[in-house]
């Protein structure tokens, strides 16, 4: 069975993209993109370097600028890449309270949207590509092959992230992952550029009752689906 070329997955966070995105882009010769590092690392450098979040013009000069590199990993603690900015390693830097809470306010500016999606599409158009985000199927790669937009209800997205942060150690109760998560659907839902919505020709799967095994065979079946339908339509 063959993989579609470009796989577009969309979704709110912890509706289970990035498990199932690096699984369907295991074969080799694909690559993993997961856009939503990118606006994690201009968030991230914003705040590190003291520029102000409500600073618009200021921001997207960063996304602009910003020296970005996301790499294979470099150290096996779990990471699925190394991302470096300014040459530092802040893969799990990215992934702080504070960023997540900052994050979703900085990926609604225009300008910052552009900068950043000029440069995932570029990534997107090279070849065999799962990308995985929030707008890959509306605005980033439209042309994908097959566009999946995975859901899930709030509380038990918001308890798979406690449950992540708990096994990195992070301390943070579960209300406030839950509420900051819910601030962040919110924000990401109603902007005016790119919001997060399905594509009118996405796939969308409900995965609050569903294990990691049963949304990726669930896909299979799908593109199994698809194929037979191209060969009897071919025939
Ligand atoms: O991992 P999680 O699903 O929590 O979030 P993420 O995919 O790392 O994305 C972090 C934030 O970046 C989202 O809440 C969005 O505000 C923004 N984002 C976006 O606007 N467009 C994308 N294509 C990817 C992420």
């Amino acid at each position: 069975m063959g993989l579609p070329w470009r796989i577009a997955i969309d979704g709110p966070a912890a509706s289970g993209k990035s498990t199932l995105g690096q699984r369907l882009a295991a074969p080799p010769g694909y690559l993993y993109v997961d856009t939503g590092v990118m606006y994690r690392a201009v968030t991230w450098a914003a705040l590190r370097r003291g520029v102000p979040i409500a600073d618009e013009a200021a921001l997207t000069g960063l996304a602009e600028t910003l020296d970005l590199d996301i790499a294979p990993p470099t150290v096996q603690d779990g990471r699925l890449y190394t991302v470096r900015v300014d040459g530092e390693d802040v893969t799990w830097d990215l992934r702080r309270p504070e960023v997540d809470a900052a994050v979703s306010q900085v990926s609604a500016y225009p300008g910052v949207r552009r900068a950043l999606t000029r440069r995932q599409r570029q990534i997107g158009l090279r070849g065999r590509v799962v990308m995985v985000g929030r707008d890959i199927g509306t605005v980033v790669l439209p042309e994908a092959d097959l566009k999946i937009y995975l859901d899930a209800r709030l509380e038990t997205r918001a308890w798979r992230r406690y449950q992540e942060l708990q096994a990195r150690g992070a301390d943070v109760p579960f209300e406030a992952v839950l509420e900051t998560m819910r601030q962040r659907d919110a924000l990401d839902q109603g902007r005016e550029v790119a919001p997060l919505r399905p594509a009118p020709d996405a796939v969308v799967l409900d995965t609050t009752a569903l294990d990691i095994e049963g949304v990726f065979q669930k896909v299979l079946d799908l593109i199994a689906a698809r194929c037979r339908e191209t060969s009897h339509v071919a025939g």
